[in-house]
This record gives structure tokens, C-alpha cells and sequence, in this order.
């Protein structure tokens, strides 16, 4: 059944940046954004999707640069990609805008100057590292050197990779500039910044009103309670944003018109389709609005956008709606092990409902980490879809065509089983309302297990050999048939492709709204396949080509700007040029007090001696065996101070640990110190 009064709800998911592809990561997002707007219009409500590409920033500068294009270029580029990529995951944006557009100039001058003129913007002078080459103000993680702490070289500005230190840019030992390799210098320039601390209590109030997840309202009062800072919001030129009105050569930083991307690609929408922008964003718009996005960006979303919408008298939003980050095979996705997969590349292999019917049945309404491990992957969807589901129909569309003419029963043989269908609906709508996909998930498949336990009490193959059980035939078959389209009416927000095949064999539309009783004396069309099963060597084909794709990029590709775009386990060849791989002899081995698993090994180098702490006493439990062997050792790894003391280097193993680890070995003719290859 249908809600009783019509909600206008506007949604959003997080922009993606202009500077790289769309990844499997960003449709977890647009696909949960996507299957809630969905079900909303299911139920009939006015509910919309908007979303844009988020164009500004250096990074997209500096990509442009790299690929000898404008940035102008690049940002068009990458929204037809995305544009495309989402489209074919079957995304349904009422529009995909982007933030480099003339509403959304209009819109964030209009705001910068309303909190300006609230007096929410402070200026003063900061001092920050400059590259004198590029002739740019550099931010951290354009900015490189040794760790100060652990000595490891080549560490971001503002954290070591090797042991967490955490610094600012000017601590680091040698800094260079990541962009031009210049050492950078102090300079000063003028900074505009937004009062955020003069928010406090109204973002107590809106964090604490109930319309946050638990978590994100707790994390957001955390930093609350720790006393907010002012935001800096401008950057200097050159940079490829939106000037900020009356400061030549000072630009607003990309987070601040991003989520004014927001509306301003709903104010695109609402000039095209003749919508009204201010019953969505005005103070006392009845509009409800939600922003779905990951936990990484909570303080844009849960702070400073609320404070900034409230400043300039607009709403704030009636909820932010927070997922984890997407994992594969229980892992960060990693290039090299070919799962950092792009959305592209998913499509070239699989059909988007299958990821789509995967993520849903997964998703809940808490911020956990989604895995999408991808044997579960083949084996969920080929049982639960193909297998429960899809099955339901090629069982009773048959008989139906050869004895009925395809003709659904006059009268419903089974309207108790049928209403129970219905009734269910209830409850799996409000798990869709509250983003509990895999719940809602689980009562569906339960209702498909009772769908086809039915078929199977009834066996109309075996009926439709007898003489004379035509009418049971065509019994079993309707129902079976009614019960099918109930539950593809369920899962039409999570498989809109294969719901628009179902509707076209059932001749009826799919809506929740139109769920009231069986279907009876209809016709029905010629059944076609609606959805294959997933080849696993379609998944590891996948994967291949990401392995690939990831090995044939030379080290000169753009940087990515997003966190989550980051990929911890590649290195590129540079990097791997510099570990200094040498032939050691191990000259003494003994146990260290106090600790289960090191052995502390004296290796001679070829004439040079070095202290080695190595995590292998379960595998050499006789360290005396050791002595007079030869390994492979990372002669240039900086010096780590541990517990039990500074370890020189590191002996290269083999296995999967514990007992099972072997030290490597070189050849025969090998000796001491010499360089590995
Ligand atoms: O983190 C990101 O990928 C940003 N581009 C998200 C922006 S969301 C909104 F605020 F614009
Ligand atoms: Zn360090």
C-alpha cells in the first residue's frame, strides 16, 4: 500500500571529483542513494536526485597541466565519464551538474557574502610553504621529506607512513615541494576565514536533534565538545575555482562551494523543469532534504555546511546519511591485487545489477564497512536472484503460454497467500525507509524461498502430464506468477533494469502504489530471460584487467585528490628502485629476552656488521642453525628503534607466518654484500 500523503524530499550524494574516474567505491554510494530515491518514488512521493561533479581544487589544475589540457577540459571530460558511468549502473539523477557552473558561482558569492555580511568571515595573514618554481602555496601533501621521527624518506608533509608520526610540513628533515622538487620557503599571504566557532550552539543543537546516526552524532559532539576551529576558506591564485568577490587573486577553497553544489545543481533542475528552488532550501521550506555521503567527509557535511546554510538563512539538512567505506575480499581495494576496480571496467565484465543486488543486500543503516568479497559476490547472486527469484517466473511462464494463451486465471485460487505477499510490504517499505537494504533484503528472499515451496507442493510439471488438472495448472501457475510480481515490485528500486523486463512479461507496472491485489484474467507476454548468471571467470577477468591496467600506468599519472582514491599497496617503480636489496651472512642468531616471536641477528655484509631484530623464533626455534647462513637483507631501510633495540636493516621471508616462514635465500656462489638484482 501506498503512503497516505506525498513527501517532496530532494536527496544528494557526495560530488565526485573532476580528476579521475568513477570507482567501485563511489557507486556503493550512488547506488544506496539511488535504490532509497527509488523506493520513494515507488511509494509516490515527488522524491529527487541530484548530484554534480565536484570541478575545483589544484588537483585538477595540476591533472589538467600533466595531460596538457585545460582544466575546463578535464573537468568536461570526466563529466561525460561519470555522467556515463552512473548512467549505466543505472543511477537515476533528475540531473548531474557541476560545481564550475554559473549557478553555483552565483550561489557561493551570494552566501560568502551573506556571512560576510553576518560578520562570519575573519581575515588575517597566515604563513604557509611555498614552491618558488611553480609559484604556488603548497599544502601538505604536496609537500615531501624525511619522517623526523623514524627517518624514513620520501613521507608526506603532515604524517609518516612508517610510524604514524604525525608533524607539520616545516618538522620534516630535506622538505621538497612533491610538484617541482624545490625546497619550499615561508611566505605570507592573507586568508579569509569562516567564524565557525560562533556555530557552537546551534550545531549542538542541530548535531543533538535527533536526525543524525548515532555514531555521527557522537563523533560530531567529540569535536564539539573539543572547541571548533575558524575555517580557512581561500586559497591563492593560482588555483581553479570561483574568485572571491572583492579579493583579486584569492579564490574560495574547493570545499566551500562544493556542497553549494548541491543547489546549485537543484536550482539547474528547477530553471529547467519550472521547480521551486525555495521550497526546498528557504528557512521555512517544507522540503525534506538529504545528504547521503562517507564517513571520511562528517565534518564538512555535520559543521561547516549546516553553520554556512544557517548564516545565510537557508535550511539545514533533515538528515546526513552516513555509509563505511567499501572493502574487497576483507581488504583496503588495492591496484595491484587488481580490486581497486573502476566503474568502467566493472561494466566491461558484469552487468550493474549485479553489484546493485549486492550492495543491497549488504547495506544497513550504520557506518561498518561494506565487503564486497567476490566469491560471495557470484555465489549471492546467482542463488538468491537467479536462482529464488528470476527462477519463480521460467517455472510458471511456460505452462501458462502452452495451455492458457498466457492468460492469468479468472479468480485467485490463493488470495490469502497473495495478501500475505502484500501485507508484507509493510514492513519491508519501512526497512527501506530506514536504509536497512539488507533486511529488507532477507525478508524478500524469505518470501521467494516461500514463493517457490509453493510451486514445488503444487508440481505443475508433473499436473500438466495428467488428464483432467488443467485448472490446477493454471492455478499453481497464476499464483506463482502474482507472487513473483509482488516481490520484483520489492526489488524494483534495487534491480530497475530487470524490473522494467518483469514488467514488460507482466504487462502491468511495477509500483507499490499498484499493489493491492492479484492479478486475475490477465494477460501476460512472452517470458525472455531477465537476468543471466554471473560467470566467476567474468569476475576474474575483472580483476585481471584492474591488475593490469594498474601495472601498464607509469609513475607519472596525475595524483588523485581523494582520500579513498589513495592506494596503499602500490609503489611505483622509483620507489622500488631505491630499496637496496644485499647478500648477509648471518653471523650470530640468539633469542631476545621478553619477546615471543624476535631473534636478534648479527649480519655481516661484506665487511660491515649490522643488528637485525626479525620476527622469525616459531619458525627457528634453534637460532644456533642459523648461524653461517646466508639471506637477503634491505640494506637502506632507516634504522627502527624497538622495544629490545635499534634494528639495521630487514631479512627478507617467505609464508604465511607463525611456524610457516622461510628465510630467503641466494644462490649458490653468492657472498656477503653483494648487491641483490
Ligand atoms: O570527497 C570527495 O570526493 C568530495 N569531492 C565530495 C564533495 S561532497 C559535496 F560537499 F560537494
Ligand atoms: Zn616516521
Amino acid at each position: 500500500m501506498a503512503d497516505s500523503t506525498a513527501r517532496d524530499i530532494l536527496v544528494t550524494s557526495a560530488l565526485p571529483y573532476a580528476n579521475g574516474p568513477l570507482h567501485l567505491g563511489h557507486m556503493l554510494e550512488q547506488v544506496q542513494t539511488d535504490i532509497w530515491v527509488r523506493f520513494q518514488q515507488s511509494r509516490g512521493h515527488n522524491c529527487r536526485y541530484v548530484c554534480a561533479d565536484d570541478a575545483h581544487g589544484t588537483a585538477i589544475m595540476l591533472t589538467a597541466e600533466e595531460l596538457g589540457i585545460t582544466p575546463e577540459q578535464q573537468i568536461e571530460q570526466m563529466h561525460a565519464a561519470h555522467l556515463a558511468d552512473s548512467r549505466d549502473f543505472h543511477i537515476n539523477f533528475a540531473n548531474f551538474h557541476t560545481t564550475h557552473s554559473e549557478e553555483n558561482r552565483v550561489l557561493s558569492e551570494s552566501i560568502y557574502l551573506a556571512l560576510r555580511e553576518n560578520g562570519h568571515i575573519a581575515e588575517r595573514e597566515i604563513t604557509q610553504a611555498f614552491d618558488p618554481e611553480k609559484e604556488l602555496f603548497l599544502s601538505d601533501r604536496y609537500i615531501k621529506g624525511t619522517c623526523p621521527r623514524c627517518k624514513t624518506p620520501d613521507q608526506y608533509g603532515d604524517n609518516c607512513e612508517a610510524c604514524g608520526a604525525t608533524y607539520s610540513p616545516s618538522d620534516l628533515i630535506d622538505a621538497k615541494s612533491a610538484l617541482s622538487g624545490a625546497t619550499p620557503v615561508d611566505k605570507q599571504s592573507l586568508h579569509y576565514f569562516f567564524t565557525l566557532p560562533a556555530f557552537a550552539d546551534m550545531l549542538k543543537e542541530w548535531t543533538g536533534s535527533g536526525t543524525l546516526q548515532p555514531q555521527i552524532a557522537n563523533k560530531l559532539s567529540e569535536w564539539l565538545d573539543a572547541g571548533l576551529q575558524e575555517w580557512d576558506i581561500s586559497r591563492d591564485a593560482p588555483y581553479f575555482g570561483f574568485e572571491i568577490p572583492d579579493a583579486p587573486g584569492k579564490y574560495f577553497y574547493v570545499w566551500l562551494d562544493a556542497p553549494i553544489g548541491y543547489m546549485a545543481s537543484h536550482k539547474d533542475l528547477c530553471e529547467r523543469e519550472g521547480l521551486d528552488f525555495d521550497a526546498v532550501w528557504s528557512s521555512d521550506a517544507s522540503s525534506e532534504l538529504y545528504h547521503f555521503i562517507g564517513k571520511d567527509i562528517i565534518n564538512f557535511h555535520g559543521l561547516f555546511w549546516p553553520a554556512m546554510l544557517h548564516s545565510a538563512g537557508y535550511r539545514t539538512p533533515t538528515g546526513i546519511f552516513v555509509h563505511g567505506f567499501l572493502t574487497v575480499n576483507g581488504t583496503k581495494m588495492s591496484k595491484s591485487r587488481g580490486t581497486f576496480i573502476n566503474a568502467r571496467t566493472y561494466l566491461e565484465h558484469l552487468d550493474a545489477e549485479y553489484i546493485r543486488y549486492y550492495f543491497a543486500a549488504k547495506l544497513g543503516s550504520g557506518v561498518d564497512d561494506i565487503d564486497l568479497n567476490l566469491e560471495d559476490f557470484v555465489q549471492r547472486v546467482n542463488s538468491d536472484v537467479v536462482g529464488k527469484v528470476v527462477n519463480i517466473a521460467s517455472r510458471c511462464a511456460g505452462f501458462l503460454r502452452k495451455g492458457f494463451d498466457s492468460r492469468l486465471e479468472a479468480e485467485c485460487s490463493e488470495p490469502v497467500l497473495v495478501q500475505e505477499f502484500i501485507a508484507a510490504g509493510d514492513s519491508i517499505a519501512e526497512l527501506y525507509e530506514s536504509r536497512e537494504f539488507s533486511k529488507a533484503i532477507r525478508e524478500i528472499i524469505a518470501l521467494a524461498d516461500r514463493a517457490n515451496q509453493y510451486i514445488d507442493e503444487k508440481k505443475p510439471w508433473v499436473l500438466a502430464k495428467e488428464e483432467g488438472r488443467e485448472t490446477e495448472v493454471h492455478a499453481a501457475c497464476s499464483v506463482g506468477i502474482n507472487l513473483f510480481r509482488v516481490l520484483m515490485t520489492y526489488l524494483k528500486p534495487v534491480l530497475p533494469a530487470m524490473a522494467e523486463k518483469a514488467e514488460a512479461f507482466l504487462n502491468c507496472s511495477l509500483d507499490w502504489t499498484a499493489l493491492d491485489s492479484a492479478l486475475v484474467d490477465h494477460q501476460v507476454a512472452k517470458f525472455k530471460p531477465l537476468l543471466t548468471r554471473i560467470d566467476p571467470k567474468s569476475v576474474e577477468a575483472m580483476v585481471e584487467a584492474t591488475a593490469a591496467a594498474a601495472a601498464a600506468k607509469t609513475d607519472n599519472t596525475p595524483a588523485a585528490n581523494s582520500e579513498a582514491e589513495q592506494d596503499d599497496n602500490t609503489i611505483d617503480f622509483d620507489t622500488f628502485a631505491k630499496v637496496e636489496l644485499r647478500v648477509a651472512e648471518i653471523i650470530a642468531a640468539e633469542h631476545v629476552e621478553g619477546a615471543d616471536k624476535l631473534l636478534r641477528l648479527t649480519l655481516d655484509l661484506g665487511g660491515e656488521q649490522r643488528n637485525v631484530f626479525a620476527g622469525i623464533k616459531e619458525a627457528y626455534p634453534d637460532p644456533a642453525l642459523l648461524v653461517g647462513r646466508l639471506t637477503v637483507c634491505v640494506a637502506n631501510l632507516a634504522p627502527r628503534k624497538m622495544r629490545f633495540g635499534v634494528s639495521e636493516g630487514m631479512v627478507l621471508a617467505a609464508g604465511p607466518g607463525g611456524s610457516d616462514i622461510f628465510l630467503l635465500q641466494p644462490d649458490a656462489g653468492a657472498t656477503p654484500g653483494m648487491v641483490v638484482k
